[in-house]
């Protein structure tokens, strides 16, 4: 080979692992944020849809409102609750700002992410939920940062700045310790859905190739670790709440690689994700699924495992995590889904996340995901 043609193969491989980044771009690109509109303002209009009834709901929701009050940021982070309700009003505003075209929702959004980020310094190292704290509620706040920056919503340079340095120095540290008992099950899917966020916000192709890496591999959390061959979760023996909620922070992965169209997280494993789904979605339809005891997730001993036989807390209590899934697998991919299915059509309108946390996922599925 001639050393033009190697210069320019190495060239064109390099360049071929460097991502176009796609903004705004981690649930939702520009093109979702229109099709969302598009429902909105039909529905104002007077054609009623789910979509725009959901978005009603999202509207009234007092995480939504532009006199929300917000915490008192602290320099050292000790509990997660109040950054995770200042996260998600963060992110609803920086939708309301997009859905209605009214500042005062950019400027509670703004408000909230600056006071924060000019404020924080450390996730306290001690702190038991230190990697959910770093997860969670700074997952939701970069999807508000993300569509702030990229709306003309005014955010200034400096704004910005900051919120880029907490994300890398404050939040990240933290997702990337895998000492202890962390990095697993829903914990560890979290922290790569956040690590993903925070490499698309940041743009910073090492830490979001990083985050793909553990969804794949990760030793307690990747994929596999998550969910077995026929469906079953890790935790399915726990409780059905942190079953959902992994498998929520799963697609939501899956979801940003899939708006930067870098990889097919969807589809690893032949569709693993929307098997998971199906046997979740069916057990928790009051329906029997099999059970394997001996596919249980790492440190099963620390929270009242191995678990025998599958747990019927949380059973029938759905978290709003079916929208996204579906959307992706049965509206754009034409798969079945007959199960996740059902749940939907009871449902009608997703909501934001529910009893145990405000921040466990994005929720508001029906307005933000569904296509048809
Ligand atoms: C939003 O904030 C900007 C900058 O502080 C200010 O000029 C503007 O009046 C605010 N708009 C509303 C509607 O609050
Ligand atoms: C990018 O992320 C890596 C971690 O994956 C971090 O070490 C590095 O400092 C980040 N780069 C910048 C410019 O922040």
């Amino acid at each position: 080979m001639s050393s033009f043609k190697l210069t320019l193969l190495i060239l064109l491989t390099s360049l071929s692992s460097i991502y176009a980044w796609v903004h705004p771009g981690i649930l939702h690109s520009a093109g979702d944020l229109k099709r969302m509109l598009s429902y909105v303002n039909a529905g104002r209009a007077g054609t009623p849809s789910n979509q725009y009834s959901d978005y009603l709901l999202l509207a009234r929701d007092y995480l939504s409102s532009d006199t929300y009050g917000m915490s008192t940021p602290v320099t050292i982070l000790t509990q997660r609750a109040a950054f995770e309700r200042d996260g998600t009003a963060a992110y609803q505003n920086a939708l309301m700002w997009y859905l209605t075209g009214d500042k005062s929702h950019a400027n509670k959004s703004i408000a909230i992410m600056d006071s924060w980020s000019s404020t924080i310094k450390s996730v306290d190292p001690a702190y038991r939920d230190r990697q959910l704290a770093s997860s969670l509620g700074p997952f939701m706040m970069t999807n508000a940062a993300e569509i702030i920056r990229y709306t003309d919503a005014g955010w200034t340079t400096t704004g910005i700045q900051n919120f880029e340095f907490m994300l890398t120095n404050v939040f990240y540290p933290r997702l990337n310790d895998h000492s202890g008992s962390q990095y697993e099950a829903n914990v560890g899917s979290g922290n790569t859905k956040a690590m993903m966020a925070f490499g698309v916000f940041t743009q910073n192709q090492t830490m979001y190739n990083e985050a793909i890496d553990y969804y794949s591999n990760e030793r307690c959390s990747g994929l596999p670790l998550d969910i077995s061959p026929t469906g079953q979760a890790s935790e399915s023996g726990r409780d059905q709440q942190h079953v959902q909620l992994g498998l929520g922070n799963l697609a939501e992965s899956c979801q940003i690689a899939a708006v930067q169209g870098t990889h097919d997280l969807y589809g690893l494993l032949s569709n693993r994700l929307l098997v998971g789904y199906e046997y979740t979605a069916k057990y928790n339809l009051g329906y029997t699924v099999p059970y394997d005891a001996s596919f249980q997730r790492c440190s099963a001993h620390n929270i009242g495992g191995p678990f025998p036989t599958i747990s019927t807390s949380g059973r029938g209590r759905f978290r709003p995590i079916y929208e996204l899934a579906y959307a992706h697998y049965v509206s754009t991919k034409k798969l079945s889904m007959p199960y996740t299915s059902q749940i939907i059509q009871q449902v009608v309108t997703e909501v934001g996340s529910g009893v145990n946390s405000r921040a466990d996922n994005s929720g508001w599925g029906t307005l933000k995901y569904r296509i048809l």
